[in-house]
C-alpha cells in the first residue's frame, strides 16, 4: 500500500485558535454568556449597509482592482493620514485587504524568509505566530508583563539580532486593551530608527481608544520607508463579516506586497468596498458612540473584577480586559473550560494569547449591559467556589 500522502508540516503544527477552542463550546452549554469573539455588539451603521445595497442594486459586484476600489484607496489615506499625522500615497501606497487579516498575512508573507526572526510583544493576538511560523521564521517574544504589558524599547533594543526582520506591534493591545503611550512610543521609535528592520504596526483598535487619542508610528518620518500600518473596519464600525482592511506601507514594497495579496484574494469583497467608503466618510463618527458604551462598561468589568480579588491592568482601548488568575492551582485553559461548564461564562485562556498569557484570561465586554451584569456575578459566584475547593485541597494544590 502506498504511504498516506503527507501535508506541509508546518500546516500540519497549526492549531485552531484558542479564541474559537473555547467558542465552539458555547452550543452545548445554552445560556452561557458568550465573552469570547472580539465582535461589537453594535449593528452597522444604517448609512453603510444602505450604500452596501446600492452597490448591489446597481451590479457593483465584480472584481475591483487588485488594490481597491481607487475612492475607497483615497478615502482611507485620507481618513488615517489625516487623524494620525502620516502620508501615504493612495494609488501606490495603499491596498485594501480582506480584513486586518489579509493584510497581516500578505505583509509576513512578502518580508519573511525562512530563518528570519519577528519580535513579538507578548501576550498578543493569535493570528500571528502561526502567520510567522508557516513562512519558516521564528517569533521571539517581547515580554511585557513586567511593564504593565507595554512594550519596553530597551527590552526592544536588547532582542534585536542580525537576523532580526520584523518588529510587531498591536496598538492598542487585543487581549490587553493596554495602548503604548506616547513618550514610550518616542523611546521604541528610537530603536527601531537606528536597526536595520521592519515594523507592522495592527492598529485594527485605533477607533478605539477611551482615554487619549491613538497614537501612530506613522508619525514618525524616521521609520516611513520601512513601516507598515494596519487599519480596518472589523471593530471601528461592527463590520467583521464584510472582510475591510487596510494596508498602508512604502511604494517599493508595496508593488511586491499587492501581487502576494492578489494571489490570495484578488480584491476585498466589492459589495463590502463601496460600503467602505461611506464608513470613512458620512460614518466617520460611528466608534465615537461605541465607545462611550465601552467606557461605562470597562468600568463595570474593572469595578466587578476588583471586587473578586483579581488582579487588572486598567485597558484603555480595544474592549478586552485580561485579568490575572494566577492564584489558582488550575492553567488558563481549565479555569476557562470549567467556568463555562460550571458558571455559564465564556472568556477566552490566557494561553491562547501566546504562553505568556498563562495565569490569565481575556474577557470581551463587547456585549450589553445585562449581559456583562449576569456574566460578573455568575464569575464572582465561580470564583468564590474555586477559592473554596483549593483552600480544602490544601497547599499541594498546585500540583494538581
Ligand atoms: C489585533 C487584531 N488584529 C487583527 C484582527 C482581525 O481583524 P479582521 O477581522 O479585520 O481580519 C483581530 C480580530 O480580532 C485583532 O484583534
Amino acid at each position: 500500500m502506498a504511504p498516506p500522502l503527507s501535508i506541509n508540516p508546518l500546516a500540519e503544527a497549526t492549531e485552531l485558535s484558542g479564541i474559537r477552542q473555547i467558542a465552539n463550546r458555547i452550543p452545548d452549554h445554552p445560556g452561557a454568556v458568550n465573552l469570547t469573539v472580539g465582535q461589537p455588539d453594535f449593528p452597522v451603521p444604517d448609512a453603510v449597509k444602505a450604500a452596501a445595497e446600492r452597490a448591489i442594486q446597481n451590479n457593483l459586484t465584480g472584481y475591483s482592482h487588485n488594490a481597491g476600489l481607487p475612492e475607497l484607496r483615497k478615502a482611507a489615506a485620507d481618513f488615517y493620514g489625516n487623524k494620525y499625522h502620516f502620508r501615504y500615497d493612495p494609488l501606490t501606497e495603499t491596498v485594501v485587504t480582506a480584513g486586518a487579516s489579509g493584510a497581516m498575512d500578505a505583509v509576513l508573507r512578502t518580508l519573511l524568509e525562512p530563518g528570519d526572526e519577528v519580535i513579538v510583544p507578548v501576550p498578543i493576538f493569535a493570528g500571528y505566530e502561526p502567520l510567522i511560523r508557516l513562512t519558516g521564521a521564528t517569533p521571539v517574544y517581547l515580554d511585557t508583563r513586567p511593564t504593565g504589558f507595554v512594550p519596553d524599547a530597551r527590552q526592544l533594543e536588547a532582542l534585536i539580532t542580525p537576523k532580526t526582520k520584523v518588529v510587531i506591534f498591536n496598538n492598542p493591545s487585543n487581549p490587553t486593551g493596554v495602548t503604548i503611550p506616547p513618550h514610550e512610543m518616542d523611546a521604541l521609535a528610537a530603536v527601531l530608527a537606528r536597526h536595520d528592520v521592519f515594523i507592522l504596526s495592527d492598529d485594527i483598535y485605533s477607533e478605539n481608544t477611551f482615554d487619549a487619542p491613538h497614537s501612530s508610528f506613522g508619525r514618525y518620518p524616521a521609520l516611513r520607508d520601512k513601516l507598515f500600518l494596519i487599519h480596518g473596519l472589523s471593530k471601528s464600525h461592527s463590520m467583521t463579516g464584510w472582510r475591510v482592511g487596510f494596508l498602508f506601507g512604502p511604494a517599493h514594497i508595496m508593488q511586491y506586497i499587492v501581487r502576494i495579496h492578489a494571489y490570495n484574494t484578488i480584491c476585498a469583497p466589492t459589495p463590502s468596498q463601496h460600503a467602505a467608503i461611506e464608513a470613512l466618510t458620512g460614518s466617520a463618527d460611528a466608534p465615537a458612540g461605541m465607545n462611550r458604551a465601552y467606557v461605562g462598561r470597562r468600568d463595570f468589568i474593572l469595578d466587578s473584577l476588583r471586587r473578586m480579588n483579581l488582579p487588572v491592568v486598567k485597558p484603555d482601548g480595544a474592549f478586552y480586559a485580561f485579568p490575572s488568575v494566577l492564584e489558582f492551582p488550575l492553567d488558563s485553559k481549565t479555569f476557562a473550560v470549567r467556568m463555562l461548564e460550571e458558571a455559564g461564562v465564556a472568556a477566552v485562556h490566557g494561553s491562547a494569547f501566546t504562553r505568556y498569557g498563562e495565569g490569565y484570561i481575556r474577557i470581551s465586554y463587547a456585549k450589553s449591559m445585562a449581559d456583562l451584569a449576569t456574566a460578573m456575578e455568575r464569575m464572582a459566584g465561580f470564583v468564590d467556589r474555586l477559592r473554596d475547593e483549593t483552600r480544602h485541597a490544601g497547599p499541594d494544590a498546585k500540583q494538581i
